[in-house]
């Protein structure tokens, strides 16, 4: 007998219907296909039905019969949430720096001293596998109960053939373990090492030479991500990454324009990257090309509000017609945050985004900026039965109590695995 989990008469589901074949841009990024008493229906973990309570009752009167239910009455439920940007495999934390950089350090000086990047790398380097493990796992539950069931985990702690692949490997240990999905990028190209300083064109052949081949081999990812930024990757070393990338079957991400201007968003649409994350630097005629390549624009405010930075211009890039998602980035050392609810806040009050466009942004718009909206990222007949339900009357409450955990159910292809806002 099949297993039918009934999620019922929601004071409103929050679909995003109708964007899975191409993300949503402009106006179509306000389409949130909201329905007022809404239900949900899954079986099997996958998404039987969707539609107002009355008519799922009056339908699968039969299917309800057996049915797990969940009472979402009073409740906002929307897709299972999607962060597409995060370096979840680390080791360690970086408070020091942060103190730091309260104190006026900038977070690129650090950096360069040999801080930053490189000391996550040390401790990603010195801890085993099952550290690297356990502490990911611990992350991956605090995303869960944030309502996130999709993620997008990055390398580029290890720099080193054998780190790297240590670090993917985790990840695709926990891709199988936990029940969140996740989605792998290599990001070998995430700084020059320290000793390597004075001849990057050497470290830019062995990420090409040494690493990209083994990750392809191995199918240990999916994308392939560089920091194109001053003082860590030029946008000709970042385009020879990218391309040789792309021989290998490895999809073209990219950190663009995070600092400073570097023409990362024309790079991106030139490869032809899924996405171009970071933005915040990033000139017209990029976010204009980026639009016309098909370019997902995932902003990253979280970064921004840590590193004390010019927001990215979401408004903006939203009324030229680039598609963007909403991630938060999480890692040590620019955003360690998890909560994805948290930088929808942002996206509202300091990018001049709207409460829908932040929803779509989190959800299929991310998805697409990984390659997944056929299976995630909104609640379609067809999907993975992933649902967020949040402890509000309605979305606009989820932007308006700002920086608070709303969630209360979140439920993974049919499984309900935080319950009450705790995990079950
Ligand atoms: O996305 N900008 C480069 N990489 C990360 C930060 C990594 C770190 O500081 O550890 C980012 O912001
Ligand atoms: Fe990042």
């Amino acid at each position: 007998m099949s297993k039918i989990v009934y999620i019922s008469n929601a004071a409103q589901v929050v679909t995003m219907k109708g964007h899975s074949e191409q993300p949503a841009k402009k106006e179509r990024m306000s389409e949130v296909g909201m329905i007022e008493h809404g239900s949900v229906l899954i079986e099997d973990g996958v998404i039987l039905a969707v539609g107002t309570d009355q008519d799922i009752r009056a339908e699968y009167s039969e299917k309800l019969e057996n049915a797990e239910v969940i009472d979402a009455t009073g409740k906002t439920v929307t897709p299972g949430l999607v962060d597409p940007h995060t370096h979840l495999v680390h080791a360690g934390t970086r408070e020091n720096e942060y103190a730091m950089r309260l104190e006026g350090r900038s977070y690129m000086d650090i950096m360069n001293a040999g801080g930053g990047i490189h000391a996550t790398t040390r401790a990603t380097q010195k801890a085993t596998s099952e550290e690297l493990y356990e502490q990911s796992h611990r992350r991956l539950n605090k995303f869960l109960l944030h309502g996130v069931t999709t993620i997008e985990a990055k390398s580029g702690y290890g720099l080193t053939l054998e780190h790297e692949l240590k670090q993917l490997r985790v990840a695709k240990e926990l891709e199988g373990d936990h029940p969140i999905d996740i989605v792998s990028t290599f990001m070998g190209a995430h700084a020059v090492p320290m000793d390597e300083k004075e001849n990057p064109e050497a470290f830019v052949d062995r990420v090409i030479d040494e690493m990209m081949p083994v990750v392809a081999e191995e199918k240990l990812a999916q994308f392939n991500d560089v920091f194109c930024e001053r003082g860590v990757f030029t946008p000709d070393q970042s385009r020879r990454i990218l391309e040789a990338g792309k021989k290998h079957g490895l999809i073209p991400k990219i950190h663009a324009d995070e600092i400073e201007p570097y023409e990362g968003a024309e790079l991106a649409a030139e490869v032809g990257a899924i996405s171009a994350d970071h933005l915040l630097k990033a000139s017209d005629r990029g976010v204009e090309q980026m639009a016309e390549a098909g370019v997902v624009g995932v902003l990253l405010p979280g970064t921004a509000f840590f590193l004390m930075a010019e927001f990215a211009d979401g408004r903006k890039m939203i009324d030229k017609g680039l598609p963007v998602a909403l991630s938060t980035d999480q890692n040590p050392g620019s955003s360690p945050t998890i909560s994805l609810p948290f930088i929808m806040n942002l996206g509202c009050l300091k990018m001049g985004m709207t409460p829908e466009e932040v929803l779509t942004a989190t959800t299929i718009n991310a998805a697409h900026a990984i390659g997944m909206e056929e299976k995630v990222g909104s609640l379609e007949v067809g999907k993975k039965g992933d649902v967020t339900i949040f402890d509000v009357p309605n979305y606009l409450t989820l932007s308006y109590q700002y920086g608070m955990n709303h969630v209360d159910t979140v439920v993974k292809e049919g499984k309900t695995l935080v319950r009450g806002g705790s995990l079950a």
